[in-house]
């Protein structure tokens, strides 16, 4: 049986992420974000929901720039922290010891503890209500080494990816299957 209940986005598992942008007090800025998406390849193109109240939005704002880094797990702490303080209060790089790369294509900083960060630039944003919705293209992508294998092709145990669901942090569990392989299965009947 179906339970209804009031519409609320129960869309998951959504990656976390450190969206930084560059400007403040420090090396730039950094800010916890829940509703990330791929929204197209060609051109490569990801999208982050932003609070007008919050301070990296009136950096991205300005800027049109910004990197997503993707953490691991081992950097929850962090993580939360920057998910409630704000880069008008807080030099998060320097207080939560994250360290500030310089990025190839866009002013704000790589995040260096993040195993991938894609940077971004705006080209589209809309205004949704509670978030402005920021659409941006990818025009660089960097990855530690030790999460490539010998051919660069992403190696997905050596990340470790969070989700939030319902204010918790849940990791991400074993392969459970191969991209294509059901459909080819089925060809062969
Ligand atoms: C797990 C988590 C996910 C979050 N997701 C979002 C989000 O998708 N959009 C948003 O505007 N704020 C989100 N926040 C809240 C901001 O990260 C938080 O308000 C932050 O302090 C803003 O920092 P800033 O003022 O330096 O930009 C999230 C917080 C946490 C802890």
């Amino acid at each position: 049986m179906k339970i209804e209940r009031r519409p609320t986005t129960a869309l998951l598992p959504n990656p976390v992420v450190l969206v930084s942008a560059a400007g403040g007090a420090g090396d730039g800025n950094f800010l916890t974000i829940a509703w990330v998406g791929t929204v197209c390849s060609s051109p490569p193109m990801v999208s982050v929901a932003i609070r007008p109240s919050r301070y990296s939005y009136d950096l991205v704002s300005a800027a049109r720039e910004f990197v997503v880094n993707i953490p691991n797990a081992e950097q929850l702490e962090g993580v939360d922290v920057a998910g409630v303080w704000s880069g008008r209060e807080h030099d998060k790089f320097a207080e939560l010891g994250f360290t500030a790369l310089s990025a190839t294509k866009v002013g704000a900083p790589l995040i260096a503890e993040c195993p991938v960060n894609l940077e971004c630039v705006v080209r589209h944003q809309l205004a949704l209500g509670a978030h402005d919705l920021f659409i941006a293209e990818i025009v660089a992508t960097h990855y530690d080494e030790e999460v490539l294998d010998s051919r660069g092709r992403l190696k997905p145990n050596a990340l470790h990816p969070f989700t939030l669901v319902g204010g918790e942090y849940w990791s991400l569990g074993e392969r459970i299957g191969l991209y294509g392989a059901a459909a080819k299965a089925r060809a062969k009947e």
